[in-house]
């Protein structure tokens, strides 16, 4: 059967931790400078009908630096923006590609074209989830603080796609998901079920930080949700994550947003750009853990 990755919740939670594994093996591989080529003459097509800057670069970098070559398609200038059927443009795109991420609006159009695509089918962002940039994450905090099997994280905002991605990783991982969301922008009740004991939303970011390893937070509106820029600015004006808020959680706590960021909405400066703050890392680890999940869905996995 064809391996698709369209939410963490495609993965084992093993395979999901072998993976993170293999993007820190991936990583040390590539800086120590040796060639690496499992993809060699593998082609991987990327949709994207929204603007990107790390998907893009990541995956295109990834799958040269892998061998093999990308092809970057926008609806502008495919038949895909002039309506032709998604279950179509999935049989033709999989006859040709022996791989395909997709960045689109609905989750549903994403899973009618896995539906009919004769080869592995990536999530890059809907507007429901956002797995890879989770993969990231993942990594960046396995190198910077070990398991986060146990851990608390804190997220603080819009209850939007990577906070939904987040519900599924503390599903996968066992860590403690305090999530803050003004009332109205909590996540989808769909997501939360079934409950976990794990998993808490609530309306207080203070109470929400308590005991937090890791704080997150994302823009207040999402793209496509542009116009309801001001209707956000007004709800999420008591969620910014400032220096005040970080200092409810641990001492030590890290701070993510995967970017790109609003200063002075969301995050406050001196937070964003301070000592806590790992956003670059936590972008560069987009390239390794793509390039482990593309060996993964392709079955070149070495075995561990
Ligand atoms: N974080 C993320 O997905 O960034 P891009 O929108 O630039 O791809
Ligand atoms: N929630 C954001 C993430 C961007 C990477 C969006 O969907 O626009």
């Amino acid at each position: 059967m064809t391996k698709h990755f369209l939410t963490l919740l495609d993965l084992s939670p093993d395979e999901l931790r072998s993976l993170i594994n293999r993007a820190v093996e991936l990583k040390t591989l590539h800086k120590s400078g040796q060639i690496y080529e499992p993809l060699k003459n593998k082609v991987l097509g990327m949709v994207f009908e929204k603007s990107s800057t790390r998907t893009r670069v990541s995956f295109e970098a990834g799958m040269i630096q892998l061998g093999g070559q990308a092809i970057f398609l926008s609806p502008r200038d495919t038949q895909l923006g002039r309506g032709e059927p998604i279950e179509d443009s999935a049989r033709v795109l999989s006859s040709m590609l022996d791989i395909i991420m997709i960045r689109t609006f609905e989750h549903s159009t994403l899973e009618t074209f896995a539906k009919y695509s004769s080869v592995p089918v990536i999530n890059a962002l809907t507007d429901l989830y956002h797995p890879c940039q989770l993969l990231a994450d993942l990594q960046t905090f396995q190198e910077l603080r070990g398991d986060i099997q146990g851990k608390t994280v804190a997220w603080i905002g819009d209850g939007n796609n990577m906070c939904h991605s987040y519900i599924n990783a503390a599903r996968q991982l066992d860590f403690q998901l305090n999530i803050a969301a003004p009332e109205n922008f909590e996540p989808l009740e769909e997501v939360l079920t079934p409950k976990n004991n794990n998993i808490n939303v609530m309306h207080d970011p203070l109470q929400a930080l308590n005991n937090a390893d890791l704080i997150v937070t994302d823009v207040w509106a999402s793209m496509g949700q542009e116009h309801e820029q001001k209707v956000r600015e007004r709800a999420f004006a008591n969620y910014q994550v400032t220096s005040v808020l970080m200092q409810k959680a641990k001492s030590d706590a890290l701070f993510m947003h995967c970017l790109p960021a609003h200063r002075g909405e969301e995050v406050a400066a001196e937070v964003i750009d301070g000592p806590q703050s790992v956003i670059f890392q936590e972008a560069e680890n987009r390239l390794h853990s793509q390039k482990a999940l593309l060996e993964f869905l392709m079955g070149y996995m070495p075995a561990s």
